[in-house]
């Protein structure tokens, strides 16, 4: 149990440990030996995982609660006097078994003799009994449990992120940094005629979620460009769940076409063949952001009313998943977006985290700002995350705090992987 319960992390790691210990049979015979009943050390275990089981959701939850913060230096005091006591035990235990081996040529009668004496002595170091101790750590890990609710504390990662509200195509161009690479190549390919000989091109953005896909393709869809380029466009988030029939209702509704009486229906039918001939022959961009496996299964149906939208219509996918672009049949090659480079995650950080972007003013805090800028390993929506976090934030302590939690660094990256 406690191995599915036990995390990567650090404290984790450490009360790990200490189960290894507390089922060592060195251990277990010497705790009985002191007569410590199984139930009291089995009341030990349960509330070391008690306190395990959030012990996730509180790494995370600590930087923007101060209560948990103090939660977690008492679970790791508590968890270090644990370990203190279980090493005393044990190295008591292997003096017993030791001075018992050496005795065990004298006959077994004074070998028990032996470690009877010694289970029975109250050890000189030990201000007071096992048990009593035993019986005050559990007490201890007794109070930090029954904070766990008041907290907030969830097993597990605890809440997930909220979640994302649906995209839309307008953004804030001044806070965009980088991506102009990948930005001009794309805009080659909306601008060029089809290359394959499917009427309307498909064109993937592929990347984990928070590389900035969908920030991507709001640039392209604004850039002047292809404003001029293209008739008709329309922005539609697709996200994880989608109905042929909403998309559908959305496309007509993005390009203006839809009118109440669109919106109100669920004719399927009839709503294919209004988007059908509202694209008449015009040059449509359509950009579908944020498309799951799940939601490219429509888009064999989907795209049939957009086949007679003009020549050099263009469809912009962006996905987590290269087999959505691959189903989509994305035109060759996929748009793998990669990390944001280092200085313009700097520059993101930076913009957030001190007022009006100027870190002039605070250099102790610039050398700290830019390794955790750099921790974020290219991931915008981290860099913005921790960016926010430390935004008027002066002081260096919680700078190096931030830095120094790897742990939490991390957990955010894996967030977004999933
Ligand atoms: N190049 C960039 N410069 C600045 N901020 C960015 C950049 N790319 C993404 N972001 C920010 O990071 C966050 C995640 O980006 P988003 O485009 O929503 O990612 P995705 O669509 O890949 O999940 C957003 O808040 C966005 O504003
Ligand atoms: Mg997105």
């Amino acid at each position: 149990m406690a191995l599915e319960l036990v995390g990567g992390a650090f404290l984790s790691a450490s009360l790990q440990v200490l189960f290894d210990r507390l089922a060592s049979s060195e251990v277990l015979n010497f705790i009985r030996g002191q007569k410590l009943s199984d139930s009291l050390l089995s009341k030990l275990k349960i509330k070391l995982l008690t306190v395990d089981a959030v012990l996730n959701h509180a790494e995370m939850k600590q930087f923007t609660d101060p209560a948990v913060k103090e939660w977690l230096l008492h679970v790791k005091g508590t968890l270090y006097d644990a370990e203190d006591l279980l090493d005393e035990i044990a190295t008591e235990a292997l003096r017993c078994k030791m001075e018992a081996d050496d005795h065990s040529q004298t006959g077994s009668a004074q070998v028990w003799n032996s470690i009877s004496t010694w289970v029975k002595t109250p050890f000189v170091n030990y201000p007071s009994s096992i048990e009593s101790r035993v019986k005050e750590m559990i007490g201890k890990l007794e109070d930090l449990a029954q904070a766990i609710d008041k907290l907030g504390l969830k097993p597990g990662d605890g809440e997930k992120l909220p979640p994302r509200s649906p995209s839309t195509s307008l953004v804030d161009e001044s806070c965009v940094f980088g991506r102009n690479e990948i930005k001009e190549e794309m805009i080659k390919r909306l601008l060029s005629d089809n290359v394959s000989t499917n009427k309307i091109d498909v064109i993937s953005i592929v990347g984990m979620g928070g590389a900035g896909k969908t920030t991507l393709a709001q640039l392209l869809y604004n850039d002047v460009r292809v404003k001029e380029r293209f008739d008709l466009k329309a922005w539609v988030c697709v996200s994880e769940e989608s109905l042929l029939v909403r998309l559908t209702k959305l496309i007509l509704e993005g390009i203006g076409c839809a009118t109440p009486f669109d919106m109100q229906s669920d004719n399927l039918d009839l709503l294919q063949l209004k988007l059908k001939g509202s694209l008449g022959d015009k040059k449509f961009l359509l950009v579908l952001d944020d498309v799951w496996e799940k939601g490219c299964s429509e888009w064999d149906r989907l795209r049939i009313p957009l086949l007679d939208a003009g020549k050099g219509s263009k469809v912009v996918v962006t996905t987590r998943n290269t087999k959505v672009a691959e189903v989509m049949q994305a035109v060759h090659p996929h748009h793998l977006l990669g990390e944001l480079s280092a200085e313009d995650c700097w520059s993101l950080f930076k913009n957030l985290a001190f007022e009006n972007g100027d870190s002039t003013t605070f250099p102790q805090l610039e050398s700290i700002g830019r390794k955790i800028a750099a921790k974020c390993q290219g991931l915008p929506l981290a860099v913005k995350a921790l960016g926010s976090l430390l935004h008027s934030k002066v002081d260096k302590r919680e700078w190096e705090e931030i830095l120094e939690s790897e742990i939490w660094a991390g957990k955010i990256l894996k967030f977004f992987h999933r």
